[in-house]
């Protein structure tokens, strides 16, 4: 078998996972460059905390193989371990420690050498802007402070790649910016960072986008490219006197590949081939449908996701994701076959004790 190729931090081939008849992950072929902020995005299901899973090592491969910075997942997951930094679903935290104490955990168990430590925790502090929170429990954080302090933990080490599984679900807006801004800025000096989002402007500040649908990788690329070569499709938004009427027609047109309401507007993603908005307009016209307005608009993120999954599950996939956008997304499912080792504990894959208060 030909060797990893050496500007890529994860490679994998063929990589699958099944639980019983379950095919989480299927056949995954995965290529994240060193030095990129890479993006899942999927529903609710897809797979993504699994393929991070087997890519931290917790979890072993059904079948097929990966690399980890050059480090052979199903041969040595106990190094993959050592070399990366994980963010869980749910974040790993002590709530009855101190900020302190949980980063002091973290150092320990990541195996910082002794005379480095204090020196990195008040790096790591810095970083997430926790000075002055050092005595704080961890229990009694805000959601966005808790976020960073988690993120803290999992850099603790200096780790070259982090994963991120969810890292923003259920904090507020103005947080997740913080955190993007904190993460952009790691990617920027080097770090590769995978995350997993649900949220369509994250999903935009990636350097690369990778589509996972029912355990596949259907798309990949940078959302520009993704945009302009793979969609490659015109959204229209358009306001009519009766949007019930119009949609009805517009769906029935084969020019209009899908049309979502959104508020008092219509959403139109047209076929290749369909005629200018103005055009479109003129066809509603001519069945005595009013139309206030119409203009080209830039496709979405949620476009280009919907676009790819099949016809009959559109309505249903746009609707789990608009769901996901307003609402906290949850826990992912119970662990289930992991390997032991000295990871540090992600929410009920825990292989670490906790430490004891003092
Ligand atoms: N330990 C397990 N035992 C059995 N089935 C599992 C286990 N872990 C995951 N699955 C199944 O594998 C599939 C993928 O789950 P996974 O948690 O990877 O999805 P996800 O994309 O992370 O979803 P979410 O957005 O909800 O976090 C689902 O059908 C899930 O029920
Ligand atoms: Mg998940």
């Amino acid at each position: 078998m030909t060797a990893p190729a050496a500007d890529l931090a994860v490679e994998t081939r063929g990589l699958t996972r099944r639980f019983g008849k379950v095919v989480a992950v299927d056949h995954l072929d995965l290529q994240v460059r060193r030095g990129e902020l890479y993006g899942f995005l999927a529903p609710n299901g897809a797979g993504k905390s699994t393929t991070l899973r087997m890519l931290c090592g917790i979890l072993e491969p059904s079948e097929g193989d990966g690399w980890v910075l050059g480090i052979d997942l199903r041969h040595e997951p106990e190094r993959v371990k050592a070399a990366i930094g994980y963010m869980s679903q749910r974040f790993s935290l002590y709530d009855d420690l101190t900020v302190d104490e949980n980063l002091a955990f973290y150092a320990r168990v990541y195996e910082v050498p002794r005379a480095d430590r204090d020196g990195r925790m008040l790096q790591m502090m810095r970083l997430a802007d926790l000075v002055g929170r050092e005595r704080q429990l961890a229990g009694q954080l805000s959601g966005g402070y808790r976020q960073r302090l988690a993120l803290s933990c999992a850099l603790v080490h200096r780790p070259r790649l982090i994963f991120l599984d969810e890292p923003t679900a259920g904090v507020d807006p103005v947080s997740r910016r913080t955190f993007w801004a904190l993460i952009r800025r790691l990617a920027d000096e080097g770090t590769t960072i995978v995350v997993t989002t649900h949220y369509m402007d994250e999903a935009e500040l990636c350097d690369t986008l990778g589509f996972i649908y029912q355990g596949r990788l259907i798309a990949q690329g940078p959302p520009a490219r993704i945009k302009g070569e793979t969609f490659a499709r015109e959204v229209c938004e358009l306001e009519a006197d009766e949007p019930a009427r119009a949609a009805e027609l517009l769906g029935e047109w084969d020019t209009v590949e899908e049309v979502v309401r959104v508020g008092g507007r219509l959403r139109i993603i047209l076929a290749p081939g369909a005629p200018t908005p103005d055009g479109l307009a003129e066809m509603l016209r001519a069945r005595g449908i009013g139309v206030r307005w119409i203009r080209a608009v830039e496709p979405s993120v949620e476009d280009l996701f919907v676009s790819f999954v099949d016809k009959e599950r559109k309505a249903r996939v746009r609707e789990q994701l608009r769901a996901l956008a307003a609402t906290q997304p949850v826990g992912g499912p119970g662990a289930g076959g992991e390997r032991g080792g000295s990871i540090p504990p992600q929410s009920n894959e825990s292989a670490v004790a906790p430490p004891q208060r003092k």
